[in-house]
This record gives structure tokens, C-alpha cells and sequence, in this order.
């Protein structure tokens, strides 16, 4: 059993922050934008180390406590995110992850650095209508592109959102979930393998026909339990419910990295349609980028949108998000104050009325909070000495 205690002190020290390695970091990241893209482009959270590959390491160097097998050999519960610290003590080399580690003064300088850059020279107004004016084009261009095996499946979605299992078991009963830009169905076919419910339905809907095509062609769809269907989440009117779903007819919404894909206009819309769907005390389990992970820092010139929204080299959009900004689009709970920040009265009337078109306020917001996490992880390339901050949100919310 884990050192718990031993475990959350380390955690609690300040993170390695050598002024040798703050310096690689940023040398580093320049490497990595001009030889591998793929090292740092990834939509896929990156995985635990395995045992194996820990057990292997161990062999080579002493086992810190934090990677130690004996801490690391069980996956931590959900919203925890990992056990592996890096304390004073650490090389931060020595292994290919950390957890919970911020990044450092080099790379935020790095970061701001980039940000000036990127707003210095956004997408042209021409370019910003062809990207938002048919996302969906820029998706099925991807899908033809790439193959069902882009995305890596999401098995820890299990680890994560323990619902899963439970609406799975034998005797759960009628349940439904429904996915929300499914893509490839990298999260809906490890659900339907695993799945020992007879009475499970999943529906998993992209805005991608192509997308739609590529689930309803794999060999795991078995329609007895799964139907696949094009639908924009931020569709309106008639088309803000996909089909074979009613108002109140969903137990678990799933949306993995899509909202990133919304633009902020759409946000409040997309809220909307999902609330319609859950029933109440229904969940949504959440998982996206965060603010000032790599994906976003390495934007360079001509990828600006707007604040925190880009377009990727392909036409699809993202965007990365604050904790607490994604906590008021779902609940309405309005963030912080700034320390200090006073708004006069003329300031707050205009930010009220920008405000209402993309939030809802906590007493009209049909969703309430019930986790939230941030995800940072250190992921480091130990052959070029690269240190590579990522940044995930995860969030649970319950229908009113
Ligand atoms: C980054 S991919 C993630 C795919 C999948 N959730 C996964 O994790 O493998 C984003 C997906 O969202 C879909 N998408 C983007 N905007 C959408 C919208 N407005 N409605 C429905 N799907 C959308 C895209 O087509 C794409 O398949």
C-alpha cells in the first residue's frame, strides 16, 4: 500500500525548478516545434507510464518514492490524476512523467511570450468566415485524412467517471448515454466492449458525417446497442436534438475534447441542448484541454482566433479553457474576482450583456458541479532531454 502520507507531503514541496533544466525547457520546446510534431500535437491524454515500463526503469536508476512500483503499481482514484511528485530530490529526466506539475518561470515566460506573437498576428477576417463558417467540412476533411486509429481509445474513462462501470453491470437496468462528438467512437466502442448490461443504449453523435461513417462501418458496431448519428451539438431549432432522442432521455452525457472544438458563441447553445437531453440528477462527464497547455503554447503566427481559440494547421478549431470559466459555462457560478479589480458601472453593463449571450447565471444554468480537476502533467522525452507541460480539465456535472 502507498505511503499516503509520504505521497501528499511530496506533493505538497515546491517542484523542481533548477535554473539549468527552467533553461532546456525553453531550448527544448524550440526543438520540439521544429522536428516533431507529434511528440507535442496530440488530442490524446497521455497514459500513465505502464508498470511494466516503470518496472524496467527501476532496474537502470533507485526508485524515488513517487515512482516507486510499490506507490505507483495501482492507478489512483478518480480526479486524483496520478501519484508520481517531483520533489527537489528528483531528476527530472530520471523518468518520462510527472504529475501535477506547474510549469516553471522559464516556460511561462516562454508562454507569454508566444501569446504576444500569436495576437500580434491573427487569422485573417477571409480566413476567420472559411474556418467558422463550415466547421464541419474541416472536420470530415480530417476524418478522411486520418484513420479510426487517430485518437487513442479512452479506457481510462472508466478510472475516471466510475458511472461507466456502474451503468454497465448486468442488472443496471434501462440506461442511456449519449456521446457527443464521438469521432472515431474512441470512447463509445471500449464502452460497448466492456459493457455486460443488456439493456445499454449508446448514442454517438458527431457533426462529422464522415466521422458518422467511420463508427457505423467498424466491425464493433452492433446495433443492437449502439446508433451513430450526425448532429451538431450547437444545432438550434429543429435540429437541437439528434435523432432517436427525447427531451429528459439521457442518464450519461460524455463529451471528450469537443467543446474545445465550439467557438465560445457557442457555447451557452451547446449547454442548452445537452441540459434538454440529461435527465435530472443525469451526469456529464467532461474532459478537454486546459489554458496554457503545449498544444496551445506552440501556436505560432496565423493560428490566432481570438482570445485562447485557434485554428489548427487543418481548419479544425480549438480551444483551451480556465477551471473556473468552464465551471460558470456549465453552472453559471461566476468566477473570482480579479485581486483588486474594481469595473465601473458602464464596464459591468457591457460585460452583463456579453455576459447573458454566453453564460447562464447559477439561478438559470440547469447543471450544478459536482468535480472539477486540473490535469497537469510533465511529460519528458528523456533520449532529447524535452520537458513538455500539458494541461487537461475534467469535470463532472449533475442535471437539475
Ligand atoms: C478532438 S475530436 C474528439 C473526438 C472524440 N471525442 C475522441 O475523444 O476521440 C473532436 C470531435 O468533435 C466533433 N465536433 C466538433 N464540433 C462539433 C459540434 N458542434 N457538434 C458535434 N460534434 C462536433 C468533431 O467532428 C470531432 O470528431
Amino acid at each position: 500500500m502507498a505511503d499516503q502520507a509520504s505521497v501528499a507531503a511530496a506533493g505538497a514541496s515546491q517542484p523542481f525548478a533548477a535554473e539549468n533544466v527552467a533553461t532546456n525547457a525553453v531550448a527544448s520546446l524550440a526543438i520540439s516545434n521544429a522536428t516533431d510534431n507529434k511528440i507535442v500535437d496530440t488530442e490524446t491524454p497521455v497514459a500513465p507510464v505502464p508498470a511494466e515500463t516503470l518496472a524496467a526503469a527501476v532496474t537502470d536508476v533507485p526508485a524515488h518514492r513517487s515512482h516507486d512500483p510499490t506507490n505507483n503499481a495501482k492507478r489512483t482514484d478518480p480526479f486524483m490524476f496520478g501519484q508520481r511528485f517531483l520533489t527537489q530530490e528528483d531528476d527530472v529526466f530520471e523518468y518520462n512523467a510527472w504529475d501535477h506539475v506547474e510549469t516553471d518561470d522559464a516556460f511561462k515566460e516562454y508562454s507569454e511570450k508566444q501569446y504576444e506573437l500569436q495576437r500580434s498576428s491573427p487569422v485573417s477576417d477571409f480566413d476567420k468566415s472559411r474556418f467558422n463558417g463550415d466547421p464541419a467540412k474541416w472536420w470530415n476533411l480530417f476524418y478522411k485524412n486520418n484513420t479510426a486509429n487517430f485518437f487513442k481509445d479512452r479506457k481510462w474513462l472508466h478510472q475516471e467517471f466510475p458511472i461507466l462501470t456502474q451503468i454497465c453491470e448486468p442488472d443496471a437496468g434501462p440506461k442511456t448515454i449519449l456521446e457527443i462528438g464521438a469521432g472515431a467512437g474512441n470512447t463509445a466502442f471500449p464502452i460497448l466492449a466492456r459493457n455486460k448490461n443488456p439493456l445499454l443504449r449508446i448514442h454517438a453523435c458527431d457533426f462529422s458525417k464522415t466521422a458518422v461513417d467511420v463508427m457505423r462501418k467498424d466491425e464493433g458496431y452492433d446495433t443492437k446497442h449502439m446508433q451513430a448519428d450526425v448532429w451538431d451539438v450547437a444545432g438550434t431549432g429543429d435540429e437541437s436534438m439528434p435523432p432517436g432522442l427525447g427531451p429528459a432521455s439521457v442518464d450519461v452525457a460524455i463529451l471528450v475534447f469537443i467543446f474545445s472544438a465550439l467557438s465560445p458563441s457557442q457555447w451557452k447553445q451547446a449547454v442548452e441542448n445537452v441540459a434538454r437531453l440529461v435527465k435530472p440528477g443525469g451526469t456529464v462527464c467532461f474532459r478537454d484541454y486546459g489554458r496554457g497547455d503545449l498544444a496551445q503554447v506552440r501556436f505560432r503566427k496565423g493560428r490566432y482566433l481570438e482570445e485562447n481559440f485557434y485554428i489548427r494547421g487543418d481548419g479544425t478549431r480549438v480551444y483551451f479553457f480556465e477551471k473556473d470559466e468552464l465551471v460558470k459555462i456549465w453552472t453559471g457560478k461566476p468566477e473570482p474576482a480579479a485581486d483588486g479589480e474594481v469595473p465601473d458601472e458602464e464596464e459591468k453593463k457591457e460585460a452583463s450583456a456579453e455576459e447573458a449571450e454566453t453564460f447562464f447565471t447559477e439561478d438559470n444554468a440547469p447543471f450544478t458541479l459536482e468535480d472539477m480537476g486540473v490535469d497537469r502533467r510533465l511529460i519528458v522525452n528523456r533520449a532529447m532531454k524535452l520537458k513538455m507541460y500539458r494541461c487537461w480539465l475534467q469535470g463532472r456535472f449533475r442535471r437539475k
